[in-house]
């Protein structure tokens, strides 16, 4: 008898409604937590649609990596285009990553290909490309919008190319404004090598994107797990995890690429959902160098006290456990070993010297009626392998379980 390899992949529960939700190329329909970066670019491009060609709008955007620059701009080119189709206003978008076309000549390229397709791709000059672009959005009237993402990148090759697109039809009175740019940039002051002119050009509109907080994090990484999840796949306490680690690491990108592997992972095991062992392997499949050797210092018995939280997380399969919950196991190892358990306050200490390692988090939250209480997460590595790595470092000191 055959197998049927197809009907038996088929036949295995997927997590996925659509995996590419999670590309980090993707983007979402809505931005949460964006929606005031994306007023104020309403606000400050609406003249191109209510009063066509008559400005030229430069703004400068800045704001660490991962945090939504790029996917909120586009989102907002998409809404400007639909907005100027309606009103039979003509407005283009391109968006540009400067960090690929690092030349003028490259980039000058991509914004023509993007008016003209059939544009050859050799045999001018970028001052000739100028003057094409120019002369195209004047004979079809139409308003660019050009989008010069990593621009830093830009700045070092192409100096005066941003000097010139932010300078054309400056000097000519009445003339109509055709060319609108949005540049983005990590750090303001990678602006500091352009001519004094484009620079104050560009720092008289900066917007500025604050970092996300965790609970904007845990939104977001909930907006997409709903569009790339099942339901009822993943649950808030997990996606409180997820957005723990984001937090930590600051850039979406991490989130996302950490509910794709979860998820994967959950597949390969056949669970209908994610839980807190998924996100743990999502977060690292490597011990990183600094927990390993973290844990080769660590004396017996903390060892002995870490292992029993292991333990507890791994059978309880909690995404959190309390302090009382450990004793008992904890209490149980020593007397085997012949160790004296240690005090309370003592193993608190423990707790704070794991978490300054990052082996553990400690989060407090607020009871309603026991007042606050402390719950201990490891979200780094995968429960199983940091067992296994415990239970070889307490061989080496002698110590067998
Ligand atoms: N508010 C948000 N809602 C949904 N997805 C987001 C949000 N912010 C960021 N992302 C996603 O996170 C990833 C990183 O965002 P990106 O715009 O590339 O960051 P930046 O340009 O600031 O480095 C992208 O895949 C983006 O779709
Ligand atoms: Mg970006």
């Amino acid at each position: 008898m055959t197998t049927d390899y197809f009907e038996d992949l088929l036949k295995k529960p997927s997590i996925f409604i659509d995996e590419k939700a999670l590309d980090i190329n993707f983007i979402p329909e809505e931005m949460p937590h964006r929606e005031k970066e994306l007023t104020i670019l309403s606000q400050l491009f609406l003249t191109l649609i209510t009063n066509p060609n008559s400005i030229s709008r430069k703004i400068l955007i800045t704001g660490r990596t991962g945090i939504g620059k790029t996917a909120t701009v586009k989102v907002f080119g998409n809404m400007l285009i639909e907005a100027s189709n309606k009103r039979d206003v003509q407005i283009n978008y391109v968006h540009i990553n400067c960090r690929k076309e690092r030349t003028s000549y490259k980039v000058l390229i991509r914004i023509i290909h993007s008016l003209d397709k059939a544009f050859p791709k050799r045999g001018y000059s970028a001052q000739d490309l100028l003057e094409v672009l120019t002369e195209y959005l004047n004979i079809h009237d139409l308003h660019i919008l050009i989008v010069l993402d990593e621009l830093s990148y830009l700045i070092q090759n192409g100096g005066d190319l941003i000097y010139s697109l932010t300078r054309i039809n400056d000097d000519m009175m009445k003339a109509q404004q055709r060319i609108s740019i949005i540049g983005i940039v990590r750090d303001i002051s990678c602006i500091n090598s352009l001519d004094v002119s484009t620079m104050s050009t560009l720092q008289r509109n900066i917007l500025k994107f604050e970092k996300y907080t965790k609970t904007q994090i845990f939104d977001i990484m909930k907006y997409r797990a709903r569009l790339s999840l099942k339901e009822n796949t993943i649950s808030d306490e997990i996606l409180e995890m997820v957005a723990e680690s984001v937090f930590k690491v600051g850039d979406i990108r991490y989130g996302l690429n950490l509910l794709w592997k979860a998820s994967k992972f959950a597949e390969s095991r056949n669970l209908k959902y994610l839980n807190s062992e998924c996100i743990r392997f999502g977060n690292q499949d490597l011990v990183s160098f600094s927990t390993q050797d973290a844990i080769k210092y660590l004396s017996i018995q903390k060892l002995i006290f870490l292992l029993s939280i292991i333990k507890i997380l791994k059978k309880t399969e909690k995404s959190k456990i309390s302090i009382s919950e450990i004793l008992n196991l904890y209490n149980i190892l020593c007397e085997n070993l012949g160790l004296k358990p240690r005090s309370y306050s003592q193993l608190w200490n423990y707790l704070n010297e794991f978490e300054k390692e990052n082996i553990i988090v400690i989060i407090v939250k607020s009871e309603a009626i026991k007042g606050r209480k402390a719950f201990i997460e490891i979200q780094d590595i995968p429960l199983a392998k940091f067992e296994r790595i415990i239970n070889q470092t307490l061989k080496t000191k002698g110590i067998r379980l």
